[in-house]
């Protein structure tokens, strides 16, 4: 690893399919930061899979550039993974961090860039589109969130952190997973303070 990677804060593109609230956390984060924390980051740019989303607005609220790259605007899926790794790779990001990003992620942008996910359940339990739900419609206890690194499987990385949430009675999927969500959030920026502090680990 080079010394200018090892230095300053870790660059992080981001994700987003939806309202961005995990983004809105990392930003929050990062604007309260020492510029000199070895476990700084910065959001370099956040992406979607469609336009006007929360989370791309949360971004041009606060100056950082967007992207949009839209699946039905590509020929093909392999275009369009193209042109997502395209977008990342601008920005020349150390880390992509995927906060509530709804799509598969390419081998070639995975092989190109560090990437982690949060899942809202505690895997390997309730990997897919609909974590929350299927845990409540099983009839757990406790669930919770899971932050992993991506690979080419659904859900199935290396898992880096965890956190429980118990379900309470009478909970809606919507209920419990707000609760989820407010676990979520710290977790994900305890997590990339906590690459970024360690990055000589895991950056190549
Ligand atoms: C989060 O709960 C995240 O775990 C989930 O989408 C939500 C996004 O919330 N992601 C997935 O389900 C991915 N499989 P946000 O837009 O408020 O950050």
């Amino acid at each position: 690893m080079s010394t200018a990677l090892a230095a300053g804060p870790l660059r992080v593109v981001v994700l987003v399919s939806g309202s961005g609230t995990n983004l809105q956390a990392l930003l929050d984060a990062q604007s309260n930061a020492d510029p000199a924390d070895p476990s700084g980051y910065a959001v370099v740019a956040v992406g979607a899979d469609r336009p006007g989303t929360g989370g791309e607005e949360r971004a041009i609220a606060r100056g950082i550039p967007t992207f949009t790259v839209r699946l039905g605007d590509f020929p093909s899926r392999e275009e369009w993974d193209r042109a997502l790794l395209e977008n990342v790779s601008a920005h020349t990001p150390h880390l992509v961090v995927l906060a509530g990003f709804m799509k598969l992620i390419g081998p070639d942008l995975l092989r190109a860039h560090p990437t982690v996910n949060s899942h809202p359940a505690l895997l390997p339990s309730f990997p897919g589109a609909h974590g929350v739900r299927d845990a409540l419609a099983h009839g757990v206890k406790v669930t919770g969130c899971t932050i992993f690194w991506v690979d080419e499987g659904v859900d199935t990385g290396a898992i880096i952190d965890q956190r429980a949430v118990r379900v309470e009675d009478g909970d809606t999927e919507e209920t419990l997973h707000e609760r989820i969500k407010v676990e979520e959030r710290v977790m994900f920026v305890e997590t990339v303070r906590g690459l970024a502090a360690d990055r000589t680990s895991w950056l190549t």
